[in-house]
């Protein structure tokens, strides 16, 4: 039997994060956090940090080549050696609709976890599924993470 520990966040709280380092952290942290099955939503402007999150995220399964955020594909299933990732890039789709038509159910059930950014035409469809703001601070070597959800 596995003991999964709480997630690092609670509902409402932010975090300063210092640094890559404490980006990449942050996401390994939410890794061994987040139970078999969930969906992770990550919202925040350009250069936040969503994509640093969930190289962290991935890289704590075991996957150690690089991530990029899926803009033109909209998915990426990453094979890693702790459970498959689906990160899912929902910036550019006008209906979420067709994110279905795609299968999303399918693989997020398929999935040890799944990170979804702007992914707000989904966080009904997700109720358990935590949501993360990231933004930018007035220091450039540091953002600001806030779970809403
Ligand atoms: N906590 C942090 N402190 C300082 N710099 C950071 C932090 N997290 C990420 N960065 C840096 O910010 C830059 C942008 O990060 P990232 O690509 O993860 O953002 P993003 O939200 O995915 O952006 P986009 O919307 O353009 O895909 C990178 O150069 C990264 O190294
Ligand atoms: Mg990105």
């Amino acid at each position: 039997m596995s003991v999964t520990p709480p997630l690092p966040l609670s509902p409402g709280e932010s975090r300063v994060l210092r640094g890559l380092h404490e980006q990449h952290a942050l996401g390994a942290a939410l890794a061994g956090a987040l139970p078999a099955g969930s969906v992770l939503f990550l919202e925040g402007e350009l250069g936040a940090g969503k994509t640093s999150l969930t190289q962290g995220l991935v890289g704590a399964h075991g996957f150690t080549e690089p991530v990029t955020s899926p803009t033109y594909a909209l998915m990426n299933v990453y094979p890693a050696p702790g459970g498959q990732v689906l990160h899912v890039d929902a910036y550019r789709v006008r209906d979420v609709q067709e994110l279905f038509e795609m299968d999303l159910e399918e693989l997020v059930r398929g999935s040890r976890v799944s990170v979804i950014e702007w992914g707000e035409g989904l966080y009904a469809e997700y109720p358990d599924a935590p949501i993360l703001r990231l933004e930018h601070q007035p220091d450039p070597e540091t953002r600001l993470v806030t779970r809403l959800r």
